[in-house]
């Protein structure tokens, strides 16, 4: 079965083809990062303006492979309300001319799918750690359709910590990526950040006190004189945010047992988090899943693949945009 995606959650316009769930025939992504780096953020109407102006054009692409499609899948949320409603709005019309099947899919779920399109298949009952630019969740999925929430943040998401320090330091967005570079010729150790949470039992996290200190510590050091060394604190922000990560994890790992770990979302692109994790993970004998680094960031062949692996169609009239869906949740 060949399913067309569509994603225009925030702030890529994506569409994809894949074909029973883990074959990419497609996979069409483009992003209005580069203006958002002009503004350090996004702002929501820009962002849907600019899916409005890039989605035809890059369905059209995904579509070039000129297969016949059996179903198109869409992000219902959670997401911006306007960019959620290009990509709903064009997947209704589009599946009420074709009269084809549409599968509302929930994205922070579509995340962890990023792990089916290769050649393996993770066995259940697994964990998945979703953490992405506004989610940091831990679930527990004993198969496709039972998913369990088991912890999560309680204020920012790990990528909005790396987005907001960066700010700080003065990094363009997003700032993963920018720390992560700058990292590397950094030492983790030069300053002390706190690990919220770490010593506490749940399996819940928490990213804000990070943030806090990170600018405390600016202005401490600047009042005092001192420069920062700004490679020292990029690498000392992520080693405190993928400890807190992996200390969780391993939490989640030793409460629920699973036959494997599913890494997700824009974070899991982070080569220190890829690394710990899988050292640990060879440690304890689970296996780990992490998706190719493009497949780690908004894309729609993981909105094909979860939709293929959870082929649940609504009538096209009652698919509505639902931008806080979190990640357990059935989309309706
Ligand atoms: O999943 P995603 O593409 O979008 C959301 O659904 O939020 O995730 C974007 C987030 C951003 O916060 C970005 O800074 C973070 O993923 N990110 C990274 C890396 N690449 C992207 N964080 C740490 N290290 C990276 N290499
Ligand atoms: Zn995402």
């Amino acid at each position: 079965m060949k399913i067309l995606g569509i994603e225009t959650s925030c702030d890529e316009t994506a569409a994809a083809i894949v074909e029973d769930g883990t074959k990419i025939l497609s996979n069409v992504v483009a992003s209005s990062v580069e203006l958002h780096r002009k503004s350090g953020g996004i702002i929501p109407e820009v962002a849907a303006r600019e899916q409005l102006r890039c989605l035809l054009p890059v369905i059209n692409e995904a579509l070039k492979s000129a297969v016949e499609i059996d179903a198109l899948a869409v992000t219902a949320g959670p997401g911006l309300i306007g960019s959620l409603l290009v990509g709903i709005e064009t997947s209704r019309t589009l599946a009420y001319i074709w009269q084809k099947p549409l599968i509302p899919v929930n994205h922070l779920q579509a995340h962890i799918y990023a792990n089916w399109l290769n050649d393996q298949r993770p066995p259940f009952p697994a964990l998945g750690l979703v953490v992405s630019g506004g989610h940091t969740d831990l679930v527990f999925m004993k198969n496709h359709r039972e998913i369990k929430w088991l912890g999560g943040t309680r204020d920012d998401a790990a990528g909005e910590c790396f987005d907001k320090t960066a700010r700080v330091l003065g990094l363009t967005y997003p700032g993963g990526p920018a720390i992560s570079r700058l990292a590397e010729r950094g030492d983790p150790q030069a300053y002390s950040l706190p690990r919220p949470m770490i010593n506490q039992k749940n399996l819940d996290f928490s990213f804000a006190g990070l943030k806090t200190a990170v600018i405390n510590l600016t202005r401490r050091e600047k009042s005092a004189g001192r420069r920062i060394n700004k490679a020292d604190l990029a690498a000392s922000i992520q080693a405190a945010i993928v400890d807190s990560l992996i200390n969780k994890t391993l939490r989640a790992l030793k409460k629920s047992p699973v036959k494997s770990l599913l890494l997700a979302g824009g974070v899991a692109a982070n080569t220190l988090l890829r690394e710990q994790l899988n050292a640990k993970c060879q440690k304890i004998n689970v296996q780990l899943f992490i998706p190719p680094i493009k497949l780690c960031t908004d894309n729609a062949a993981m909105i094909a693949s979860c939709a293929f692996f959870n082929f649940q169609p609504l009538f096209w009239q009652k698919i509505k945009s639902q931008p806080s869906l979190s990640i357990a949740e059935m989309v309706k």
